[in-house]
């Protein structure tokens, strides 16, 4: 019997029309498109302003983008998993809503939340159902209205965020191409530095947890920035190093995209000259969970079959990690 991996097989995007850029942002605070730019790479981010449309709305573009382009039946799909930090609502998961909107009606899905590591988390579980041999179609979603939950007078914050959705699907492969590796961690010591205090049931809404904006993100940039750029470039040189592979073997690093300077740290690391980067940080800033399907939107026409790719993400709890997958498919 030969073993099956799990292998990528299309993928779909979307972001929002309406454009933030550093020079909107220079009018509504104290910043500047120079500290913006030089301090974390980022040009404009997307926004969707629509303000009865959430999470799903993004998920269910990228969803319908990757059907058409494969050509696949949405009744084919055996499960959907909904990475986001930003569900349409506390209860009622977004996923559930999303595959039924799509037309996967055969699929069973749930929402996997992880910060900005979730579409990570999701890649590690959708390999695992495929690997089981009982699932041949997971269509792995990862999407974030940040705009929702982002305070647009604290400048700390606000400067770094976007909304935007991305889609994958995993396919069983018999020839080895797909997920190889994976090296997943959390640590529970993160949760003050990056979190939202109020809404859920250590503090549940309130007028008062409201008037003092306790549903907005809360980040201490300083400290997190610090953890991001040794543990992300650890769990690179860490998949690396178990595989026997070195940098010159690897075609490309699929970073999560939250700060230039933690991507440039981690491919420093992995001695990978900018060209194998994927970054699209300067159009889109950070949309947590659709920064790394969003690259592979981006940058698909450029992958061939049997590239080695280095997927990596680190995120608020905190959670972290590296997935390494070999590419199964030539530019169609
Ligand atoms: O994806 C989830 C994980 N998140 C991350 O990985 C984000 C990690 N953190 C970061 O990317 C960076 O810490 C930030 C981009 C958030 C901030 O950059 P920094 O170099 O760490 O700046 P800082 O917070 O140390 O602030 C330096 C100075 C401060 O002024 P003083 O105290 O030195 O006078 C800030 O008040 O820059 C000031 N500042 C700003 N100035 C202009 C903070 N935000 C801004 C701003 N415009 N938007």
């Amino acid at each position: 019997m030969s073993t099956i991996t799990a292998a990528i097989t299309a993928v779909g995007g979307y972001v929002p029309d309406y454009v933030l850029t550093n020079e909107i942002l220079e009018t509504m605070m104290d910043t500047s498109d120079e500290w913006i730019t030089t301090r974390t790479g980022i040009k404009e981010r997307r926004i969707l302003k629509d303000s009865d449309k959430g999470t799903s709305y993004l998920a269910i573009k990228a969803a319908e983008d990757l059907l058409k382009k494969s050509n696949t039946d949405p009744k084919d799909i055996d499960m959907v998993i909904m990475a986001t930090a930003t569900p349409d609502m506390p209860v009622a998961a977004t996923g559930v809503y999303v595959a039924t909107q799509i037309g996967a009606v055969n699929a069973f899905s749930f929402d996997l939340v992880a910060a900005c590591s979730s579409f990570l988390f999701g890649m590690s579980t959708a390999a695992k159902y495929i690997e089981s041999g009982k699932y041949k179609k997971v269509l792995l979603l990862g999407a974030d209205k940040m705009s929702s939950i982002i305070d647009y007078e604290d400048r700390t914050t606000c400067i770094i965020f976007g909304d935007g959705g991305g889609a994958v699907l995993f396919e069983p492969n018999t020839e080895g191409y797909g997920v190889q590796d994976e090296y997943l961690r959390t640590d529970g010591i993160g949760r003050p530095h990056l979190k939202i205090d109020a809404g859920g049931s250590l503090l549940p809404a309130s007028a008062e947890t409201v008037a003092n904006k306790q549903h907005y993100v809360f980040q201490d940039g300083k400290t997190v920035f610090k953890f991001a750029v040794s543990n992300m470039a650890d769990v690179c040189e860490r998949v690396l190093n178990r595989n026997d592979i070195k940098g010159d073997d690897v075609q490309w690093l699929v970073p999560h995209q939250a700060n230039k300077r933690i991507i440039d740290a981690a491919a420093k690391r992995m001695n990978l000259p900018k060209e194998k980067v994927m970054m699209n940080i300067h159009k889109y800033g950070n949309t947590t969970s659709a920064t790394l399907p969003l690259c592979l939107y981006d940058y698909e026409s450029q992958l061939k079959k049997g590239d080695k790719l280095v997927f990596a993400a680190f995120g608020g709890g905190f959670t972290w990690g590296a997935v390494y997958l070999t590419w199964a498919y030539d530019p169609k």
